[in-house]
């Protein structure tokens, strides 16, 4: 999978992308993360991104011509690319769009900046995915966690230690109570199934208790998976 990111701050990336799962993604070439900076598609003195809102306002505005020159770039370079700007605004990121965008070969990551982005050049790049419900100051951060989650579900990206066909339960995001040595830690035991060897009552063990742990932490989650034949 080819990443390409349009940003102010090139010099974030690859940042924490550059470790872990990733970091091994980009290594063996499974994996591509080109950071673009967004002031190389000016062409005035003053490389200029941004300017004041008409109609008056707070803070600046990300102009549409250089991003629009970037993205037209992409988009006639590779007629499959598929352009996202990172913006509170957005559809909200989550597990189903990781898995959505992981099967693109190429994405184009817009990270918004100061106050907002032109809308001429919202509605042409035409897609928004938010991180959640929060405002951060720029998309970068949310840009390094959409290549997070969707890098690791790339074929071949996960070693067999850390293999999706084991997750389950992760799959959602809820584990079952894991443990490791020593059995009794401070008086407190691992429980006996675990212990017991028997793989198919530690299976059914760990199915409850993550299922469990949804309905308790989130019923909302836990309805929708019931509706899908889950909890
Ligand atoms: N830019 C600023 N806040 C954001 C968010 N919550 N998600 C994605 N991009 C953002």
């Amino acid at each position: 999978m080819r990443v390409d990111v349009l940003t102010l701050f090139p010099e974030a990336f690859p940042g924490p992308l550059g470790i872990g799962v990733v970091g091994r993604a980009i290594e063996r070439g499974l994996l591509s993360v080109t950071a673009h900076d967004l002031r190389g598609y000016t062409h005035d003195r003053h490389r200029q991104v941004d300017d004041i809102p008409f109609g008056g306002g707070p803070g600046m505005v990300l102009k549409p011509e250089p991003l629009l020159e970037a993205v037209r770039g992409f988009r006639s370079q590779d007629a499959v690319s598929r352009v996202i700007l990172l913006s509170p605004q957005g559809r909200t990121f989550d597990q189903e769009v990781a898995r959505e965008l992981a099967a693109e070969p190429h994405l184009v990551l817009v990270c918004g900046r100061y106050q907002g982005v032109d809308e001429r050049a919202r509605e042409e790049i035409g897609e928004e995915l938010s991180i959640g419900d929060y405002v951060l100051s720029g998309g970068e951060l949310a840009a390094m966690v959409v290549v997070e989650a969707v890098a690791r579900l790339v074929p071949g990206t996960l070693g067999s230690q850390e293999s999706l066909t084991e997750e389950t339960f992760t799959d959602r995001g809820f584990e079952p109570p894991l443990y490791t040595r020593p059995a009794v830690f401070e008086g407190r035991e691992v429980p006996e199934v675990l212990r017991s060897g028997n793989h198919a009552a530690i299976e059914r063990w760990r199915r409850e208790q993550s299922d469990e742990r949804m309905r308790r932490r989130r019923p909302d989650m836990a309805r929708d998976a019931a509706q899908i034949g889950g909890v």
